[in-house]
């Protein structure tokens, strides 16, 4: 594969498990620099030592808090303290599969905080560094989920279709500059995001369509080189998409919940994560 991406300088977040390790892997094997950014720090360290032996890229590791409060200043100071950035994947998120009301509103606030405000507020870090005349990319991560009103993922299904949004305006607005925005938009993927949701156990339609996140990644990165706007992954997931657009909202999002299945009655696992250090901080060569 040709290094297109030697001289560049990738933050990744989320890159500990499932999309954001491969999308890291993809980015390697272009010849990018990473830094590579979630909160378990052991994971990021075996990721970086893999990608530096495989590829001989230069990789740095920052674990911590992304919802905390003021994380996204303090991770793009540490990503930025011994080179610049110009490639940003905004993947780090999480949802939880309950009806809304069951779900504590702390949780939804760090949903929102993660998944939100600390992606608009890395995007104008990016944004701001990229000298006039230097190219730069942003892949913000949303899901088909943007597509409609997603009953049971009420919080997440609206998170997802704020990136969506914001991503496809900031693509025409920035494009003149040489930025290219792309909004990957994956539907089910097989990585730990089901098992956090308190999910998995969906519908046969959903299952069907789920794919590896190694493809996942590699659709997505390729299709940011090529400045595309936004990539549903998955033939059944673009006709699915498709069908919405042209149905009326009310009947696509009484489809979302016939093909998503009803929840588990189960509690939510007690941590959005497993085993997540809270906010340490560092960074290593
Ligand atoms: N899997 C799917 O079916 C699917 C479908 C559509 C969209 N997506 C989206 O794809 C993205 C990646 O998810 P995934 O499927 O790869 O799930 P995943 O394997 O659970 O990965 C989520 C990543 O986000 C990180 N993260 C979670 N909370 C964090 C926090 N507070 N601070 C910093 N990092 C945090 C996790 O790392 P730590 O736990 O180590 O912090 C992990 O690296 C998400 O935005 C998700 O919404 C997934």
């Amino acid at each position: 594969m040709d290094a297109v991406l030697r001289g560049h300088r990738a933050l990744v977040t989320g890159a500990s498990s499932g999309i954001g390790a491969d999308v890291a892997r993809c980015l390697a094997r272009r010849g990018a620099a990473l830094v590579l950014t979630a909160r378990r720090a052991d994971r990021l360290e075996a990721l970086a030592a893999e990608l530096r032996a495989a590829h001989g890229v230069t990789v740095d590791v920052v674990a911590l808090d992304l919802a905390a409060p003021g994380a996204a200043a303090r991770l793009w100071a540490a990503a930025t303290a011994s080179a610049p950035v110009d490639l940003l994947i905004n993947n780090a998120g999480f949802g939880h599969f309950r009806p809304f009301a069951s779900v504590d509103a702390a949780r939804d606030a760090e949903m929102i905080q993660l998944n939100v405000t600390a992606l608009v507020e890395l995007c104008h870090h990016l944004i701001a560094a990229i000298p006039a005349g230097r190219p730069g990319w942003i892949m913000n991560v949303a899901s088909i989920a943007a597509w409609q009103a997603a009953p049971n993922f009420a919080t997440y299904g609206a998170s997802k279709a704020f990136v969506r949004s914001f991503s496809e305006a900031l693509h025409y607005e920035v494009r003149g500059r040489g930025i290219k925005v792309h909004c990957l938009c994956p539907g089910g993927t097989h990585t730990e995001f089901h098992a956090i949701a308190g999910a998995g156990d969906y519908g046969a339609i959903a299952r069907a369509s789920m794919l590896p996140a190694a493809v996942v990644a590699e659709k997505g990165v390729r299709a940011m080189l090529r400045g595309k706007k936004t990539l549903v992954t998955g033939v059944l997931n673009k006709l699915a998409c498709f069908f919405t657009g042209l149905s009326p909202r009310w009947l696509s999002s009484r489809a979302s919940m016939f093909i998503l299945g009803a929840p588990r009655a189960a509690a939510l696992p007690a941590r959005a994560t497993g085993g997540a250090p809270e906010r340490t901080e560092h960074t290593a060569p």
